[in-house]
């Protein structure tokens, strides 16, 4: 689904990935944990093609990212959701789900049908969703920014933080429906900074420092290895 063989980006004249090389094969649930400024939004963004690797290759779903284009990235089946949720907030809920769900191009169930789906998922925002998002709770405009990538249905999902800023209750919440949802069969990649949460529902895990892997193996083995613990635990 995911492989970034040897990657090196720079901000500028100003290195950042060092040659990363990360994978998530069909089916898995990676966890990427760090700490802030480690380069995990770099990462994001370079599976993304936003930021370019100047060494190295990123491939999504078997495909070179610089020529596919970050556009077409939701037709292939590929869900993001953004650091900080990135939601429209002078749009409605259910424009906001509309956009996720024309980005996949028309095939498959109707919009009513997936919107439908998504409050079933979703109860907290089912009340919402003629509300402008930007008005919304910070725990609601989370769901509704993992909505907006579910809606399509796609087999990858690759998510930025997302439970950043949330109450404790709510996290166990949106860790909740990100495991249901792999144990329905979507591929994730979720990058995280809460290693007992994040490494808790995830097959295998990756500890980026400084830009580097410093540490990869199974998620349950990292979390109890001393050795991830003294890098960033
Ligand atoms: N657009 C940018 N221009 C210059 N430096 C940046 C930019 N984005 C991030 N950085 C720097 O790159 C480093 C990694 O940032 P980031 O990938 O956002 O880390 P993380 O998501 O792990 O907190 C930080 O030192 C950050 O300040
Ligand atoms: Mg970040």
């Amino acid at each position: 689904m995911l492989e970034l063989k040897d990657v090196d980006t720079a901000y500028g004249s100003v290195p950042m990935l060092r040659g990363l090389t990360l994978s998530v094969r069909p089916g898995e649930l990676v966890c990427l944990l760090g700490p802030n400024g480690a380069g995990k939004t770099t990462t994001f963004m370079a599976v993304c093609g936003v930021v370019r690797a100047l060494r190295g290759a990123v491939e999504v779903m078997g495909k070179d990212i610089g020529r596919l284009g970050t556009e077409n990235l939701a037709a292939l089946g590929v869900g993001l959701v953004p650091e900080g949720r990135r939601l429209f907030p002078g749009l409605t809920v259910i424009e906001n789900l509309r956009l996720g769900y024309d980005a996949v191009s028309g095939r498959g169930p109707n919009f009513e049908t997936q919107l439908d789906k998504m409050s079933n998922l979703f109860p907290r925002i089912r009340e919402r969703l003629r509300q402008v998002a930007g008005t919304l709770s910070g725990g609601e405009q989370a769901m509704v920014a993992l909505a907006r990538a579910l809606i399509g249905e796609p087999k990858f999902v690759v998510m930025d933080e997302p439970s950043l800023g949330l109450s404790p209750k709510l996290i166990s919440e949106y860790f909740e429906i990100t495991q249901e949802i792999h144990r329905r069969g979507t591929t994730i990649l979720l990058i995280e900074q809460n290693a007992e949460m994040g490494l808790g529902i995830a097959d295998r895990g990756y500890v980026l420092v400084k830009g580097k892997v410093a540490q990869e193996g199974d998620a349950k083995e990292l979390l109890s290895s001393k050795a991830a613990k003294s890098l960033y635990l």
